[in-house]
């Protein structure tokens, strides 16, 4: 078997009995005012973040979302959309597809302004999404990409990129490593499935998504995920896996490189009002402005510039 029926097989049992707290942080789940999850759905949270990030859904936006799991953040979406075939959601696994559908048909029991057809499940997987090209607003995956090996995950971007329209965006949550995970536990076919050893560092990660043609990149949050202890995992000492979620805007690469937001801001300090570096960027004195890590970097050079380090949330505005 290759690791992607390794995945396959795992998802078609953890579909059949749900595995609580599989891959989901100890955090409430959004709650939205008026939306009820059945109990199932929430039992089979297989996220380790979130991907619904409201400001991101004014306008309507189309969105699909690959590896629907139980259904909830699918559910979460069509809370904002809440018209037929607003959401498509696309699952290879059968029996995934079936509970997803059973746990959507429940939905309905709870919540008065939902309807099945808001959410439409196709067979399909990553590398080769049903979708016409740019034709979708939005893609989400949330702890499924970090199973692909890089290879892999590279011909998975490639596919979102296709089917997002320009400036669409890719909402993804997934763990990343603190450290290089090593081959033992890489090679682990089952712990890869279980979101537990396929996980790239922070820097591998953001590089995928750059190498993919995304010219802006949002961290909205990162925190820690699971810690790979030196009894179980055979390690010399233990690894903190952490649940990173980002925002990625199909939008050209700049001459000098993408923009990554990391949560820093930029505060002049010096005599005048206002600082200008010619390129875009207007610093009110003593005003905090959100920068992207590349300005940064090139404002940290002015000694009368203060940088502050990036708070690992970032949900808009800035000078980028
Ligand atoms: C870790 S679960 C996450 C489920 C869901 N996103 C959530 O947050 O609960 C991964 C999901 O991706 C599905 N999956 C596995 N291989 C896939 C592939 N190659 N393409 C698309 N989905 C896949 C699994 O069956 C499962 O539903």
């Amino acid at each position: 078997m290759t690791y992607l029926e390794t995945t396959a097989q795992f998802y078609s049992e953890v579909a059949q009995t749900p595995e609580v707290g599989l891959c989901c942080v100890q955090s409430s789940s959004l709650q939205l005012p008026g939306l009820k999850i059945p109990c199932k759905m929430q039992e089979m949270n297989y996220g380790c973040g979130t991907t619904v990030h409201p400001n991101e859904l004014a306008n309507n936006p189309t969105v699909l979302y690959v590896g629907v799991g139980g259904g909830l953040e699918a559910l979460q979406f069509a809370y904002f959309s809440r018209h037929q075939g607003g959401v498509v959601a696309v699952e290879p696994v059968e029996a995934m597809r079936n509970v997803a559908r059973e746990n959507l048909k429940q939905a309905t029991n709870l919540n008065e302004w939902f309807q099945e057809e808001f959410v439409e499940i196709r067979e399909g997987d990553a590398f080769n999404l049903p979708v016409a090209d740019e034709s979708v607003d939005l893609v989400a995956q949330n702890c499924l990409f970090n199973i692909f090996e890089p290879q892999d995950l590279a011909t998975a971007l490639k596919e979102v990129y296709r089917v997002l329209k320009p400036g669409g965006k890719l909402l993804m949550s997934d763990p990343i490593a603190t450290q290089p995970i090593p081959s033992h536990l890489r090679q682990d076919e089952r712990l890869r499935a279980m979101c537990l050893s396929g996980a790239l560092t922070y820097n591998q990660y953001i590089k995928h998504l750059i190498d993919t043609g995304f010219g802006q990149v949002e961290i909205r949050t990162r925190r820690p995920y699971r810690l790979l202890d030196t009894n179980n995992y055979q390690l010399e000492k233990p690894l903190l896996l952490e649940s990173l979620d980002t925002v990625s805007f199909k939008v050209p690469i700049a001459d000098d490189g993408a923009c990554i937001f990391t949560g820093k801001t930029a505060i002049y300090h010096g005599d005048l009002d206002h600082f200008d570096d010619n390129a875009g960027h207007i610093l009110t004195k003593g005003v905090p402005a959100s920068v992207c890590d590349k300005t940064a970097a090139k404002l940290n050079e002015f000694s009368d510039i203060y940088i502050t380090d990036s708070t690992w949330h970032y949900d808009g505005g800035g000078c980028c």
